[in-house]
């Protein structure tokens, strides 16, 4: 029977993942799979994670089941990261997920149990993998407008006069900061214009929220998420792997924010019966990490901080990077990089033009030219800026 199976297309980031891995050169550069890296190409284990695990492993007295939502107190303290007062917390539902992707599995399929027929309406482009899972789940999608290819911003027209065409029983999928693979993120006005059309049309605003405290900082980047939920009801899918550098720990959550505390019972009902369907009880350790820092003052300052210089981090390339460029070129058309947010970039080369930067200096970067700024350092940009000049961008 196994010999029925089909082949399945290899995801591309990941892939390019593995390729990096085997390529010999020594200058070769990562620029592919959003994973935060030091200047020193390492992706660290954050200090107050750190402490948290040690307390954690010095107080921890049993490994018993904990609730098929996760651990309360883990909840709690993502509701509050993610949407602060916006919404009261007896109207929100909330359950632990393997990652940010499992949070985005799940809603998608509590979006196909509320409504078989519903149209996902997914931003151009999007992170592969939202694709991929709606295409398994058998999930009718639709696209709406979102990157402008020739300014390499957001098209906030041709997004707001596709996403007139939703209607009551869809749902619109939005990333809530540093927009995955563009870095472009919609202006404060185009984020109340369209909180205010999805109301309006009674479409399901699902917010993926996978860097917050990567783009403009913690609480800016939870402004547009915070402004959809106040509107009414919303899905938020929140991953703790970048913000908190706890990738392999798998540790996300799924929010349903909805009208009475009544309904938020029944969402949490079923986002609990979700969880049993699919894998039982969530992963636990590394929500008990960020509950740990979360909770605790001192950690958590601790882990603000070295947040803030993750971020700031990132800025500064991006500024060297862009300003390298400016030098080759004797333009600033390459400024538009210094708008974008978070970790990625896309610098609107061919498929062509990326492959030749991969052949012939070994630097990584995803198919349609966007790159992880953190894969970047003091001796790469000029390297990067270079090679991007002589492909003819
Ligand atoms: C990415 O977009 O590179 C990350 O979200 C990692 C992944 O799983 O694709």
């Amino acid at each position: 029977m196994l010999d029925q199976l089909k082949d399945q297309p290899a995801d591309k980031i990941l892939s390019l993942m593995a390729a990096f891995r085997a390529d010999p050169r020594d200058g070769k550069i990562d620029l592919g799979v959003g994973v935060y890296k030091d200047p020193e190409g390492r992706t660290p284990v954050m200090r107050a994670v750190r402490e948290a695990e040690k307390r954690i492993w010095e107080q921890e007295t049993t490994k018993t089941y904990t609730a098929l939502a996760g651990d309360p107190a883990f909840s709690d303290a993502m509701v509050a990261l993610v949407l602060g007062d916006a919404v009261p917390r007896s109207r929100v539902a909330a359950v632990a997920t393997p990652g940010g992707t499992g949070a985005v599995r799940q809603g998608f399929e509590l979006i196909r149990m509320m409504n078989p027929d519903a149209v996902v309406w997914v931003p151009e482009p999007t992170w592969p993998n939202h694709l991929s899972i709606l295409k398994h789940l058998g999930m009718t999608v639709k696209g709406y407008r979102y990157f402008d290819e020739d300014t390499l911003g957001v098209d906030a027209e041709g997004m707001l006069a596709d996403l007139a065409g939703a209607k009551a029983g869809d749902a619109v999928l939005l990333h809530g900061c540093c927009h995955n693979p563009s870095g472009s993120d919609p202006e404060a006005g185009t984020w109340e214009k369209v909180a205010g059309l999805l109301r309006e049309r009674g479409a399901l605003p699902f917010v993926d929220l996978a860097y917050q405290g990567f783009g403009d900082g913690l609480e800016a980047d939870a402004r547009a998420t915070r402004a959809l939920a106040a509107g009414g009801e919303c899905l938020i899918a929140a991953s703790c792997s970048k913000n908190f550098g706890i990738y392999r720990e798998r540790t996300g959550v799924l929010m349903a924010v909805s009208g009475d505390d009544a309904v938020a019972t029944l969402a949490q009902a079923n986002l609990a019966y979700l969880n049993r369907q699919n894998f039982s009880f969530p992963p636990d350790h590394g929500a008990r990490v960020v509950t740990t820092v979360l909770g605790d003052a001192g950690l958590r300052a601790d882990w603000e901080a070295e947040l803030e210089e993750i971020r700031a981090g990132m800025i500064g390339l991006r500024q060297q990077l862009a300003a390298e460029l400016r030098r080759l070129t004797n333009s600033d058309r390459f400024d538009f990089m210094l708008s974008h947010k978070g970790m990625f970039s896309r610098l609107g080369a061919s498929p062509e033009q990326v492959e030749w930067m991969r052949a012939e200096h070994g630097i990584y970067m995803v198919g349609d030219s966007r790159i992880n700024v953190a894969g970047l350092n003091a001796r790469t940009v000029p390297v990067l800026a270079k090679a991007m000049v002589e492909v003819g961008l």
